[in-house]
């Protein structure tokens, strides 16, 4: 495995780093306080390129690799894990999945604006009874002329209420099961859908999050990703690449921890000397230094797989489940070693691990990322 990034990647790094220090990390902490939404931040990444990142040019993207994507993703979540989901959602989920499944028509009409970053997209999966068992949607889509009629509620939608464009799992044959399912793009005010309050989240609370409802709902057949009863499918692959996002969103935090612990150790004394010479906090920062180079390991082979076109499924669930987990230790380790000052928010090591915890949670939970890999394991062995 090469382990050099191109000079484009070290410089595409450079470039969210800048932008995250300077305009991003700044600001994060009264936005979480506020739970407001980055509606500025979020137009500036999309000027840079930052939110189709892996699109083509000509529908509107960068048309850069997953690795660049990750190191971009891993800047900006490290100043604000918020916007790193915002942007995660949008590129991952949404770009990826419309420009890997999406019709002519919905590549000019759709992929490009959510690419160039002037829409921002939403992907609806969850629903209230379907969240880890997720072949279980409630939600209909029954053709009705050349309209598909949605009736049902999603939940837990990243982006619901900023969104303008929102990919919608729906079954449209029930007598398929899974097979029966299709995804159907909803554009934002279309009359019957409607969006719930937003959730007050103990984490990522700058992104916000609430629930839909489809209310025959009409929608132009035209809209239909993909084929009919592939939108399972759809789903399943697209968030194999979304693990990778939120992968890299978990590494962003760890470092953020690190990062914070490590200078407040070298400025902090007790009993005469800094506590950075204390056995005690070195074992901790050898230990979180370790865990984030092991998480990077994991999270830049699943891109190179992707970007080298070969399957990679079991390889992204690996880096999400192990970066997530690593994201919560490295918030916890950074608390402890700030003592009560990591306790206030003044400090914000206790944001990190207010934000760590939802990616244990969304793109599939550690216990669903352990199944696949261990059906994955199963399979090839
Ligand atoms: N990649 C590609 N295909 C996959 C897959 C993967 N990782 N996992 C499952 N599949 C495919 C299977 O190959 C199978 O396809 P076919 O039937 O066409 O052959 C199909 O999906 C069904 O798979 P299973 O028979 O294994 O179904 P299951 O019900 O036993 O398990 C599951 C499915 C893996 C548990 C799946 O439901 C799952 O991943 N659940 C978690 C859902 C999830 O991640 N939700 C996140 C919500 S979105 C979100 O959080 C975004 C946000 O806003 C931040």
């Amino acid at each position: 495995m090469n382990f050099d990034f191109t000079e484009d990647q070290l410089m595409i790094q450079q470039t969210a780093k800048e932008f995250a220090e300077a305009e991003i990390a700044t600001t994060s902490m009264e936005r979480d306080l506020k739970a407001e939404f980055p509606s500025d931040i979020i137009k500036k990444l999309g000027e840079l390129g930052f939110l189709g990142m892996m699109v083509p040019p000509e529908f509107g993207g960068a048309g850069l690799d997953t690795i660049s994507y990750v190191l971009a993703m891993i800047e900006i979540s490290k100043a604000d894990a918020s916007v790193g989901v915002i942007m995660s959602v949008n590129n991952s989920l949404v770009c990826f999945g419309l420009e890997k499944y999406g019709s002519d028509y919905i590549k000019e009409k759709y992929l490009i604006p959510l690419a160039k970053g002037e829409k921002l997209g939403a992907f609806a999966l969850s629903e209230p009874e379907a969240g880890s068992d997720a072949t279980k949607q409630k939600t209909t889509a029954d053709k009705d002329g050349d309209c598909y009629v949605l009736n049902g509620m999603k939940n837990w939608i990243t982006n619901g209420h900023s969104a303008d464009c929102f990919l919608v799992m729906a079954t449209t044959d029930k007598e398929k099961g899974h097979h029966g399912i299709s995804t159907i793009l909803v554009e934002k005010g279309t009359p019957g859908f409607a969006h719930g309050k937003k959730e007050d989240k103990l984490g990522i609370r700058s992104s916000d999050t609430s629930s839909l409802t489809f209310e025959n709902c009409r929608v132009p057949v035209k809209n239909l990703i993909w084929e009919e009863g592939k939108g399972f499918n759809f789903a399943m692959n697209t968030l194999n690449g979304g693990r990778i996002g939120i992968a890299s969103q978990a590494i962003g935090i760890a470092e953020a921890s690190f990062e914070a612990a490590l200078k407040y150790s070298k400025e902090r004394k007790a009993f005469g000397s800094h506590i950075s010479s204390f056995q005690a906090i070195q074992f901790k920062l050898s230990d979180m230094a370790v865990k984030i180079d092991a998480a990077k390991a994991l999270t830049f082979r699943a891109a190179a797989m992707k970007d080298a076109g070969k399957k990679y499924f079991k390889e992204a669930a690996m880096a999400k489940l192990y970066s997530s987990k690593i994201a919560v230790e490295c918030a916890l380790d950074a608390i402890q070693i700030h003592g009560g000052y990591g306790y206030v928010r003044e400090y914000m090591v206790e944001r990190y691990l207010r934000d760590a915890k939802i990616t244990e949670i969304y793109e599939g939970t550690s216990e669903i990322q352990k199944m696949v890999i261990a059906r994955a394991l199963l399979d090839e062995n």
